[in-house]
């Protein structure tokens, strides 16, 4: 492609900005449009911008109607991803969904399907893929050094990190905490090892934080979770041990590992470790011996931590603009993301009956 990709924007709330910057730092991307249901907001988006010519809508049918163009930035809030996403690919343009990819996992599918259908790209918006660290150990695991891994644990959490607006109301957000943060938590530890297919879910979800004047400003309009915690049993016998909180009274759930046959990996999440060198660990055993090593930073570590190239958000975009042009494949393909949405909307699930459930993933073949 030698023509700048044109790119629309739909929903121009918080997180729209971190698409905008970089593709308004990119000579080859051309931002043609935008839309956001409340009247004037994308107007005010575009005009931030000096996209003064720009045009806007209060609807992404109306705009995908109008304005020609290559690719989307789904930036609503989690229950009109679906929405717009198959909206966009049945007007025959690539997308790039924010996390956490849908509310429920029936919306993944059908988005998945469209994606399909219309042979166009659905990447979903996933830009801890691109951490440094993150990098080095989905290396190492996928090297096959931990032989067989049978058990994964997720970690960290945060102790204060209610986030405000649209993510505390369900008809908006439908998850709290565990759609927001837990997504990531289940890709950082699921990609790795190839998404197995997640069989059964036995999870809590509770919101002790976000209900409590003492810790939250508006309990009244709080109405998600703040914390969960679930078993999940996968395909392949792989246990994974799933935790997140937005709020406790603890520096950390624990360390994220995988353990296998031949070795383990350990990310320590405890504030205190976050720059340590010794943050991520792999144990394993030489010649009947236990050894532990602690995995650096290779030179130069600076180099490539700057901006330019380290920013994360910015990988995400570029990757994104890049399969544009090529026409795929998908940085983070929402069929492989749908074993994620798998997960959290079982964990949705038990939580709500308070037992455990089956996980029953949608056919999504043409
Ligand atoms: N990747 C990240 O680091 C990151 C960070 C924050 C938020 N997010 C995700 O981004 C999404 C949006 O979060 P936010 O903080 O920007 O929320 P927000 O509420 O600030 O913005 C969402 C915007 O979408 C608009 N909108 C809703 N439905 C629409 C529709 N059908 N058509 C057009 N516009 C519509 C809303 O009016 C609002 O302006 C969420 O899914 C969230 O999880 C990702």
């Amino acid at each position: 492609m030698d023509k700048k990709v044109r790119i629309g924007i739909i929903g121009t709330g918080g997180i729209s900005h971190a698409h905008m910057r970089p593709y308004m730092s990119y000579g080859d991307v051309e931002v043609v449009a935008a839309c956001d249901i409340v009247p004037g907001k994308a107007r005010e988006f575009l005009d931030k911008y000096e996209l003064t010519k720009a045009p806007d809508f209060e609807s992404c049918h109306e705009m995908l109607k109008a304005v020609e163009m290559d690719g989307v930035s789904v930036c609503t809030y989690n229950t009109t991803h679906a929405e717009c996403v198959i909206a966009a690919l049945e007007a025959g343009v690539h997308v790039l969904c924010e996390k956490p990819m849908s509310f429920t996992l029936r919306e993944a599918a059908d988005m998945v399907v469209a994606s399909k259908k219309a042979k166009k790209i659905l990447t979903i918006g996933f830009q801890p893929r691109y951490d440094f660290w993150r990098k080095k150990v989905d290396s190492i695991i996928a090297s096959g050094a931990l032989g067989k891994v049978y058990y994964i644990q997720s970690g960290g959490g945060r102790r204060r990190g209610i986030p405000s607006g649209t993510f505390v109301d369900k008809e908006k957000a439908g998850y709290g905490c565990l759609g927001d943060i837990g997504c990531y938590s289940i890709d950082e530890c699921l990609h790795a090892v190839g998404y197995p297919k997640p069989l059964t879910v036995s999870a809590v979800a509770t919101n002790y934080f976000g209900t409590n004047p003492k810790y939250w400003p508006d309990p009244e309009n709080f109405s998600v979770d703040d914390f969960s915690v679930a078993l999940v049993r996968m395909e392949g016998d792989v246990t994974f041990i799933f935790k997140q909180s937005w709020a406790m009274h603890a520096d950390s759930l624990g360390d994220t590992l995988w353990l296998g046959t031949e070795g383990a990996i350990k990310v320590k999440n405890s504030f205190d470790e976050l720059n340590k060198p010794s943050r991520v660990m792999y144990y394993t055993d030489v010649d009947g011996n236990q050894v532990d090593s602690a995995v650096l930073a290779s030179y130069p570590f600076d180099a490539y931590m700057a901006p330019a190239e380290g920013d994360i958000f910015y990988a995400k975009m570029r990757a994104f603009v890049d399969a544009v042009k090529t026409n795929g494949p998908a940085p983070v393909p929402g069929e492989e993301i749908l074993h994620n949405q798998a997960i959290l909307d079982g964990i949705y699930r038990s939580a709500l009956s308070g037992s455990e459930v089956e996980i029953d993933i949608p056919n999504i073949s043409l």
